[in-house]
């Protein structure tokens, strides 16, 4: 049950950089743009991602204890944490240039780069999540 449950996220984690992709389309090409759009589905992007370490994190600890998963992965759970400054860092610049009125050209610079690491930081956590996930799944029953 408990490897069932470890699929949940990392399908929680492609639909919220699904939102992600989305936003940095239209962020930067300034197409589509539509304010009101690009942070409903950032806020979605961030709240899935961090439900769904959350969740990752619960089901490893879970696991560990019953003696299930036998492989969690040093890297994943490391780059996991930077992944999360990253996101915090592109949240917090897109509600303070929500609430000024200016939008000074470092805070536009500061949201777009955090941005866009966070989305290059998902192909590295889904190249090191998956390879844990064939670990785990073809693992020999213990
Ligand atoms: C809490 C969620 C978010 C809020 C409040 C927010 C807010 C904003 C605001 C106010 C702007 C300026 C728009 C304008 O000048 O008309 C902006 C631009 C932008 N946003 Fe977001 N955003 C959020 C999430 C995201 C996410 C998840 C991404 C991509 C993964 C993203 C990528 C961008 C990009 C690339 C720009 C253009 C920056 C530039 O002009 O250099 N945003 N955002
Ligand atoms: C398609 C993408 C992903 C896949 C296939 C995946 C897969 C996995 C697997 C199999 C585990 C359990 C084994 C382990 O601990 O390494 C895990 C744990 C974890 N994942 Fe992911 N993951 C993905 C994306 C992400 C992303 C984007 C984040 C960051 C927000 C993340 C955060 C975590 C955390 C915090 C844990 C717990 C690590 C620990 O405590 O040791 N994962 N993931």
């Amino acid at each position: 049950m408990l490897k069932e449950m470890l699929m949940i996220h990392p399908l929680g984690q492609t639909a919220a950089v699904v939102f992600g992709l989305f936003n940095l389309f239209t962020g930067l090409t300034r197409r589509c743009l539509i304010l009101a759009l690009h942070v409903n589905f950032g806020v979605l992007f961030y709240a899935l991602m961090f439900l769904g370490a959350a969740v990752g994190a619960l089901v490893v600890r879970l696991a560990v204890h019953r003696d299930v998963v036998v492989v969690p992965w040093f890297t994943h759970g490391l780059f996991a944490l930077g992944f999360m400054a990253v996101l915090l860092c592109g949240a917090l610049s897109g509600f303070l240039l929500l609430a000024r009125k200016s939008r000074p050209v470092w805070m536009l610079a500061l949201h777009r780069y955090s941005n866009i690491t966070a989305v290059a930081l998902f192909g590295v956590q889904a190249y090191t999540g998956l390879r844990a996930l064939a670990a785990i799944v073809y693992a020999a029953p213990r």
